[in-house]
């Protein structure tokens, strides 16, 4: 008889964002008529801009038209959207070439599917807290997995692990807590890396959100980063695009594991046999966030939500909350007044000032006490919250 993979029981039972619409809702039905505010889910808002418009809309004439109708594309990806990103990488001093790169319908699912490519009992070091798909990912794939804790201590930078591991998972800059790790916190990790010989996936999703120009974009900014680790990467959130779906992930050709195990190589295996390319459509989108017109459009946009970062992190100071990161991150990381829970807090915030957040010990563990604030709501409706927490919060 057929059965479920017994993993799957092992995942926490509630998904977040479940949870967290369940009570809005209830909260809504109860008290009709009562505008809720939302800073909760990192979703983009903003229409994309009118030339990644102009892409979309050129991809569709193309298959609109028999002469230049493409199907199924490379697996890896369109030829020319790859040497457009290693032009891109290019401009952060990072030299890459075509083959290291493969284009993805998003970070998350090559997230997911990463760590099938390694030895089944490898062990796993996640950073904690962090974005939930990592060890979700890795329990379903039945891994042993240990935490690198984040906390006020090390300014919400994790260390490289005391014990031996295969493989580290590392988001920055981070979500949910907005802190971006700097060269010197990633040369640790790469030099525990290359000794260790483990591998690093190194989530770099909301790398277009830092503004500091010593903090590292790529995490091969950093020497010796090629021989051990994988980036993914997305343009969920610096073009817009959770909806329209592309990403990328670099595997350099350095990469090498025991056993003269070729990353690259069993990644394209990987993808050539079990992913059918990103879509064409969305890859030209991709063509147009990179030309100058495109990257000049979206950036616009990044600083926009910085700008309600911004002005979030000033009214919850101004009331005596403690905030940080939301300087080159999207998220703002606010720790739960008197020893409260971030479900208390949530709770609080939700009935007295109807705004809605995100429970910190959802990302793990060590967000216990903490809410996730999110800048990627509309000017009006950021200033509307904060105004509403300002005025009713009872603290
Ligand atoms: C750290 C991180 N990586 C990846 C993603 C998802 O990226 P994509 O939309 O490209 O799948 C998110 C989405 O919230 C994220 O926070």
């Amino acid at each position: 008889m057929a059965k479920i993979n017994p993993n799957y029981k092992k995942l926490p039972q509630t998904y977040l964002f479940s949870e967290i619409a369940r009570k809005t809702k209830a909260f809504s039905e109860a008290n009709s008529g009562v505008e809720i505010l939302r800073l909760g889910i990192g979703n983009t808002t903003l229409e994309l801009v009118p030339e990644v418009i102009k892409g979309l809309k050129r991809a569709v004439e193309k298959l609109a038209n028999v002469r230049t109708y493409s199907g199924y594309g490379d697996e890896q990806g369109d030829i020319r959207l790859r040497s457009e990103l290693v032009n891109w990488y290019k401009k952060s001093g990072v030299a890459l070439n075509e083959q290291e790169i493969f284009i993805s319908d998003g970070a998350k699912p090559d997230a997911a599917n990463i760590s099938s490519i390694f030895d089944q009992k490898s062990i796993v070091a996640i950073a904690d807290p962090v974005y939930p798909v990592y060890l979700d990912a890795n329990i379903i794939g039945g891994k042993k997995i240990i935490f690198l804790e984040a906390d006020e201590k090390n300014n919400f930078i994790p260390k490289p692990p005391k014990q031996k591991v295969d493989l580290i998972f590392l988001c920055s800059p981070n979500n949910p807590t907005g802190a971006v790790a700097n060269k010197k916190d990633l040369l640790q990790f790469v030099n525990y890396a290359i000794k260790q010989k483990s591998v690093i996936i190194f989530d770099a999703a909301y790398s277009e959100y830092i503004t500091d120009n010593s903090l590292p974009k790529s995490i091969y900014q950093i020497p010796g980063a090629k021989k051990c680790a994988v980036e993914l990467q997305s343009f969920s959130k610096s073009a817009g695009f959770t909806g329209v779906r592309l990403g990328w992930t670099v595997v350099p050709k350095q990469l090498v594991v025991e056993g003269k195990g070729d990353v690259n190589r069993t990644w394209n295996r990987r993808q050539t046999t079990m992913f059918n390319g990103a879509s064409n459509i969305a890859q030209e989108g991709g063509f147009a966030i990179l030309s100058s017109k495109g990257r000049k459009q979206t950036l616009k946009q990044v600083r926009y939500y910085m700008e309600n970062a911004k002005l979030i992190k000033k009214g919850l100071e101004s009331i005596g909350l403690k905030v940080t990161g939301g300087e080159n991150a999207p998220y703002l990381w606010v720790k739960c007044p008197k020893g409260l829970t971030s479900w208390q807090f949530f709770d609080k915030l939700l009935t007295q000032a109807h705004v809605v957040s995100t429970p910190g010990v959802g990302f793990g563990k060590m967000g216990e006490g903490y809410l996730r604030f999110s800048s990627f709501g509309h000017r009006e409706n950021v200033m509307k919250a904060v105004e509403s927490i300002k005025k009713y919060l009872k603290l």
